[in-house]
């Protein structure tokens, strides 16, 4: 057997594992886990733009719902030298496995980084961001959560700074055939509160075809000089 195959495999072995293990926290939590799969290559390529965009300047990163890691693969080797990396994931399971793969990424400095397991909102820190990742299943959490996320996000981002975040394709559809009417509301909501969002802050989206599921991903901005978060009273009103 040759080094590339040992290495080839090895990398197969290995998302045959993360498939698996997202497979098993799917099932134990779907709400908070939000899919089924990690995202696939395309998707993790479209959400870390923003960083390729920022670079070569150091860079403070913000990657929130990192799951098994597999956006965090693609952005370790996009940091530009000295950029500070810190990660914010709800699952203990999730979060050692994250532990797991900083410590002992040759690409980085135990200093550059660092895993809190935490659920992002409640993330206590006076750091400010150029680039938040998130991969938070928006769409399956309250109004109130969302709105929360959201404008914890805004105020994490340095003025100009840039929050890139992924939705799946036709979920709106697909829960409005299947669950309850009180779901198809939340689920409107959220579609709402999210719509404000980027009628006010967004810079661009694209679709990635190639992810199962399709999905959009976001790109919005922080403007440089601060506004007041959209229709901040307009939560309580939807819930
Ligand atoms: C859809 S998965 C995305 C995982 C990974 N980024 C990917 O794209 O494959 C969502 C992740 O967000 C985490 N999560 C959900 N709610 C969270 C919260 N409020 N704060 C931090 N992490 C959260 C889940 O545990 C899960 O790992």
């Amino acid at each position: 057997m040759n080094d590339w195959t040992t290495s080839h495999d090895r990398v197969l072995a290995q998302r045959n594992a993360e498939g698996w293990m997202f497979l098993i926290e799917a099932a134990r939590d779907l709400r908070t886990t939000g899919a089924i799969a990690p995202s696939g290559k395309a998707l993790a390529r479209a959400l870390t733009d923003p960083v390729r965009a920022q670079a070569p300047r150091p860079l403070a990163v913000l990657e929130a719902g990192a799951g098994t890691g597999t956006v965090t693969r693609t952005l370790i080797p996009e940091l530009p030298r000295a950029s500070r990396l810190d990660i914010v994931e709800a699952n203990p399971r999730f979060a050692s496995r994250l532990r797991h793969l900083v410590t002992t990424h040759p690409h980085l400095a135990p200093a550059q980084v660092n895993v809190n397991q935490t659920y992002v909102e409640q993330l206590d820190t006076d750091q400010r961001y150029d680039v938040i990742v998130s991969g938070l299943p928006l769409t399956n959490f309250t109004p109130v959560q969302v709105e929360r996320i959201m404008a914890r996000y805004m105020e994490l981002l340095h003025p100009g700074g840039t929050l890139t975040y992924f939705a799946y394709l036709g979920t709106r559809k697909a829960r409005a055939l299947t669950a309850s009417r009180a779901e198809a509301r939340r689920h409107a909501a959220v579609d709402e509160i999210m719509a404000t969002y980027q009628r006010t802050y967004a810079t661009g989206r694209w679709t990635v075809w190639a992810n199962v599921p399709p999905a959009y991903v976001w790109h919005l901005q922080r403007p440089l000089v601060s506004a007041e978060h959209p229709e901040p009273q307009s939560v309580e009103a939807r819930r």
